[in-house]
């Protein structure tokens, strides 16, 4: 069965308020360093020495590769008591529990210990992987996913041509230059705020230091990359402040970047080529890689825009993709700037559309300071 992605995270994001009751607790060791998750929830019995943050990425994973929302496999009684009910071992919390240590066996014994084999490999979105093979798809049409991590060179173009195209299609690399900070205001809606629109603001310095502030009904969601570290005060979350590691903070880290898109080129050491499609387009895709990291897909349009990008967090049962989609660019100094991003990622989905975006405005640098605990209003 295939379900929603409305129930996952409608669970998902209803656990951050009752989580937050039993927050205050926690609130007074809220640092730099980010708890391990068996010292932070109550039953982890196999998922050990992970950080809270690739703790929900995992659970993200087994929703992805099941087709399940949250409560398929946690007590119904998340939606009233999240605090201990997440930590009930149902029979299919037992099971998936079962079916981590067989994967990793599986990687250990047969892969050199490298995750070949994720929940995704037999799941495919089902709780009841197929075991009998399918005409339909042996005889079907190929098709191919614009996502995929594994690109095929495309010849036909340089990685320098698209780069020249992106920048022009900006506005040239002048305009660029003189973009230095921005504030941006708007709406923003998704999963973690029960589909509801709050006003966000978004402030941003070259070259790469970005917070954003979602006023909900119930307390300003904060999240902020200073340069080097990322932190998420956010009322969904699992803690009031949560300091972002590995995979997540590379994201925060992209995020930054992307904001300055003069220093696109140089954040990544290797870049790679090709192209697909997106929606029936042709779309030149880049995909940027550097050292000990998991590779980054930028894809531009006919006009030499970048559209999205696709990324991936490793978590101990296997690797997960997130996706930022960017559309109706609006010029803002001289540089086009997207004023709608769509968020795409196992545990939910987010769009920002943005009403004005200020140049070059002056930012102090307690704006990208790490935030204080997320506390209801
Ligand atoms: C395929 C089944 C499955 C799905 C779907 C699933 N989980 Fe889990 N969850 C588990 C297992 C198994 C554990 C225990 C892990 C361990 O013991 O190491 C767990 C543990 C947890 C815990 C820790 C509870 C505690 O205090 O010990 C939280 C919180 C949690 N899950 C949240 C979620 C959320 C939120 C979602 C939906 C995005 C979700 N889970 C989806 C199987 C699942
Ligand atoms: C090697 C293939 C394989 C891999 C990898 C795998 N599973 Fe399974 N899993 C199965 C099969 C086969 C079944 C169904 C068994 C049956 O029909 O009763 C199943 C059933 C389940 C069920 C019970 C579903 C239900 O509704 O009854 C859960 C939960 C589950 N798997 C979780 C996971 C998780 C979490 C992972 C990754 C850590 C994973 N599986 C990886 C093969 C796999």
């Amino acid at each position: 069965m295939r379900c929603g992605w409305t129930r996952a995270t409608g669970a998902a994001a209803a656990t951050a308020a009752v989580w937050l009751v039993s927050l205050v607790s926690v609130a007074g060791q809220a640092g730099t360093e980010p708890p391990m998750s068996e010292a932070f929830f109550k039953n982890v019995q196999v998922l050990k020495g992970i950080p809270v943050d690739e703790f929900m990425d995992t659970m993200g994973m087994f929703a992805a590769s099941l087709g399940y929302d949250c409560v398929s496999c946690h007590s119904p009684n998340i939606y009233e008591q999240r605090a201990t009910a997440y930590a009930e071992t149902t029979p299919l919390v037992q099971r998936a529990r079962q079916m981590i240590v067989m994967v990793n066996t599986i990687n250990k014994n047969y892969f050199a210990g490298q995750a070949r084999v994720s929940c995704f490999t037999c799941h495919h979105a089902k709780n009841r992987p197929d075991f009998i093979p399918s005409l339909a798809l042996q005889y079907g049409e190929l098709m191919d996913d614009p996502n995929a991590m594994a690109i095929f060179p495309d010849t036909r173009t340089t990685v320098d041509q698209v780069f020249a195209k992106y920048v022009q299609a900006l506005g040239g690399a002048g305009r660029l230059a003189a973009l230095t900070g921005w504030v941006a205001r708007g709406s923003y809606e998704g999963f973690n705020t029960g589909g509801n629109q709050f006003p966000i603001e978004i402030v941003a310095r070259a070259p790469g230091q970005r917070t954003q502030v979602v006023r909900t009904s119930e307390g300003d969601a904060v999240k902020t990359f200073d340069g080097t570290s990322a932190w998420a005060a956010e009322g969904w979350r699992p803690m009031p402040l949560l300091a972002l590691t590995r995979g997540n903070l590379e994201a925060a880290r992209l995020e930054a970047t992307v904001a300055f898109p003069a220093g696109l080129r140089q954040a990544f050491s290797q870049w790679a080529i090709s192209s697909t499609t997106i929606d029936n387009r042709i779309v030149q895709l880049l995909q940027g890689s550097n050292p000990n990291q998991l590779p980054v897909n930028f894809y531009f349009d006919e006009s030499g825009l970048l559209v999205r990008i696709v990324r991936w967090n490793r978590t101990p049962v296997g690797t997960i993709p997130m996706q930022f989609e960017y559309a109706d660019y609006r010029d803002v100094a001289g540089v086009k700037m997207p004023f709608r991003i769509v968020n795409t990622w196992t545990d939910g989905q987010n769009t920002i559309v943005l009403s004005d975006i200020q140049p070059n405005a002056a930012i102090p640098a307690a704006r990208f300071a790490r935030p204080a605990p997320y506390q209801k209003r």
